[in-house]
């Protein structure tokens, strides 16, 4: 092999990496109904330091990007968005998106109301998906 040859070997690998890492990341999961609240019931209740993310201010006891996106997916299954609802998908750190912000809030609400409010035992906690149920905004009052 040449110089040439292996300089355009060593770049399309390169480039199809790249495509693999991001397809991965933005591919809609396959996931079981009950996932989402799974997932959510899991994290809401975590404590302890994140040791990944490079801006994660209310998740808590994040160790690994699977643990991550396991999470992500769940909060996309109780909203059915995808991810770019909430992120700009180049920089998934940025808080530029105004649904960031407002899961943000949310899941401090969540934690809120499954540790002062459903702590006892036998209690089922309070997910997104709880209020939610695959829409963004929830139904707030009956349908007639
Ligand atoms: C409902 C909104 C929402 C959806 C949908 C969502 N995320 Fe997130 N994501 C968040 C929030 C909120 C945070 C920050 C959590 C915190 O501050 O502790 C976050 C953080 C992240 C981070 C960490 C960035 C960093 O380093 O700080 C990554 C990576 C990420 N999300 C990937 C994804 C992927 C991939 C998807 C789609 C599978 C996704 N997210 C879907 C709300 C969402
Ligand atoms: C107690 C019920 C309840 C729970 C639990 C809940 N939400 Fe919400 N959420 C709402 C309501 C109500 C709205 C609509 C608020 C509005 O804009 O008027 C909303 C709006 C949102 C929005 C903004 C949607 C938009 O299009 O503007 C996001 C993002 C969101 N919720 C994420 C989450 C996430 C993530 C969780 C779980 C951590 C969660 N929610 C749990 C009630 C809930």
């Amino acid at each position: 092999m040449n110089k040439t040859a292996m300089y355009y070997g060593a770049l399309i690998a390169v480039v199809i990496l790249a495509l693999i890492i991001s397809s991965d990341l933005n591919k809609v999961p396959d996931l079981h109904p009950q996932f989402a609240d799974y997932v959510t019931k899991a994290i809401m209740t975590t404590t302890g330091p994140n040791t990944f993310g490079q801006n994660l201010q209310v998740l808590h006891g994040i160790a690994s990007r699977n643990q991550l996106l396991n999470v992500m997916r769940g909060f996309q299954e109780a909203l059915g968005v995808k991810c770019e609802f909430c992120h700009n998908t180049n920089d998934f750190a940025s808080d530029e998106k105004p649904q960031k912000r407002m899961a943000r809030l949310m899941i401090t609400m969540v934690r809120n109301i499954d540790t002062n409010y459903l702590n006892a035992p036998g209690l089922e906690k309070v997910t997104c998906f709880t209020c939610h149920r695959g829409q963004a905004i929830p139904k707030l009052v009956a349908e007639r």
